[in-house]
């Protein structure tokens, strides 16, 4: 019996030539650095919360009408008759976990900032996973302006820090859920004759969640979209207010942005700002975006609390790498590997190498065996810096040859001197 990655999953493994950025462990390490790093820079700290979540938590968080609650979500029943679903974002569970906690107590403004897997069944393509991961952050407790800008300036950040340049950010504002429902009523009376003409899918959203009719890729319904009530002119005064000042914070810090009327992004928890960024080589497959959910909180049984975060897709950002050639970073590898030649020699390496990991040198040995060419072979694999050959000549004299991987110069080293000699 052979056994494959389920559907829409891959594995993460060991950089070796020829490896897809995406499955290469080492750039994730970097990516997931990089992340953390910026994050501690912008005052936000970790959150790690549970990949199940209760399926009620989920389905009313991201709302009963969207894609991806209607299309996407793993739901099932445990042995216990719970009911769960596995997070398809990372937003509900950190609003779960801030009001379980009672983390308002604890200060008035909590910036949390979270990695990992998340589930949509969706169907499998290239930048478009069944598992993929999100690089997130959520700055909970401030509703002004100021903090909408910054967390569009931590996404960018973490792009530019990565070399990725040639970025757009899109972006608009969805106004308060008073001001929605009129402009959803206008659109819906706007639609309605055209429905003939829309495709399937936006007649399946003008049923369920008309505002996501805005955000069709169907050619047929862009054609038709260009006479629909716009949402801005549905905006009260202080919804146009907090626009305006947004985008004058981000012009203030040098972050370009391109207004989309039409960006209403899937989710049903977001009121005002909503941004999106993309990369010309993804198509039309963002590498990250967010919004303000300034009810959330609250309809999740907390206090009323704004808040406004992002999600960045990683695997994205690793393709968007990859496309763009940006060169990755090298991954850093032994000081030293061990080649035995002989059985005493191995027995001496065995000590030695221990001896050396003590000293804090990065170290391996062979364990095949095999010849020579074969133990060069693997240190050249495990990017060791020198191999030490260790034969019965070498242990007579109580030395080793020390070999540089590179210039392949060698040099005889006494055992005593050798983590000197591997730096
Ligand atoms: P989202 O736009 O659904 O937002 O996902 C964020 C990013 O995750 C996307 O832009 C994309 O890069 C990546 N992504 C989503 N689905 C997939 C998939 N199937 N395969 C590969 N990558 C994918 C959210 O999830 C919100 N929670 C963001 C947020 C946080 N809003 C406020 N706070």
């Amino acid at each position: 019996m052979r056994y494959a990655p389920p559907k829409g999953t891959y594995d993460i493994l060991p950089s070796a030539p020829g490896r897809d950025a995406v499955q290469n462990s080492a750039l994730w390490q970097w990516l997931e650095a990089s992340f953390r790093e910026i994050c501690r820079q912008y005052g936000y700290a970790e959150i790690r919360t549970p990949i199940f979540e209760s399926h009620d938590l989920i389905h009313r968080s991201v709302g009963e009408g969207t894609d991806i609650v209607a299309k996407e979500t793993f739901d099932f029943v445990t042995k216990g008759n719970d009911a769960l679903t596995l997070r398809p974002e990372g937003t509900a569970g950190v609003m779960r976990a801030y009001v379980s906690n009672r983390l308002y107590t604890e200060r008035p403004v909590s910036k949390l900032y979270y990695i990992g897997p998340n589930f949509r069944y969706e169907r499998p393509q290239k930048g478009r996973y069944r598992q993929h991961h999100q690089a997130g952050a959520e700055l909970l407790g401030a509703s002004g302006p100021e903090a909408d800008a910054e967390v569009i300036a931590l996404a960018c950040g973490f792009y530019a820090r990565l070399g990725l340049t040639d970025l757009k950010v899109k972006l608009n504002t969805v106004g308060t859920p008073e001001s929605r429902v009129e402009y959803v009523k206008a659109l819906r009376a706007w639609a309605e004759p055209l429905l003939p003409q829309m495709s399937g899918e936006n007649n399946r959203r003008f049923a369920q969640n008309a505002l996501r009719m805005l955000d069709s890729k169907e050619p047929q319904d862009i054609a038709l979209l260009v006479t629909a009530p716009s949402l801005s002119d549905y905006l009260d005064e202080a919804s146009q207010a907090h626009f305006t000042a947004v985008k004058s914070y981000l012009t203030t810090m040098g972050l370009p942005y391109d207004e989309d009327p039409r960006l209403v992004r899937g989710f049903d928890y977001y009121t005002h700002t909503v941004f999106e960024i993309q990369s010309g080589v993804l198509g039309d497959k963002a590498l990250g975006g967010g919004g303000r959910y300034n009810g959330l909180i609250e309809a999740v049984g907390g206090p009323a609390t704004p808040g406004i975060g992002f999600g960045l897709g990683l695997e994205r950002v690793l393709l968007a790498l990859e496309e763009t050639g940006v060169a990755f970073p090298k991954t850093s590898g032994l000081a030293a590997f061990l080649c035995p030649l002989g059985e005493a020699a191995r027995v001496a390496c065995v000590s030695l190498l221990a001896r050396l990991r003590s000293e804090g040198v990065a170290c391996d040995m062979d364990y095949t065996g095999r010849r020579m060419k074969v133990m060069l072979e693997q240190a050249d694999q495990n990017q060791a810096r020198f191999a030490v050959i260790l034969g019965d000549d070498e242990l007579a004299q109580g030395v080793a040859t020390v070999r540089d991987m590179l210039t392949k110069a060698q040099e005889t080293v006494p055992l005593e001197n050798l983590s000197k000699a591997l730096v």
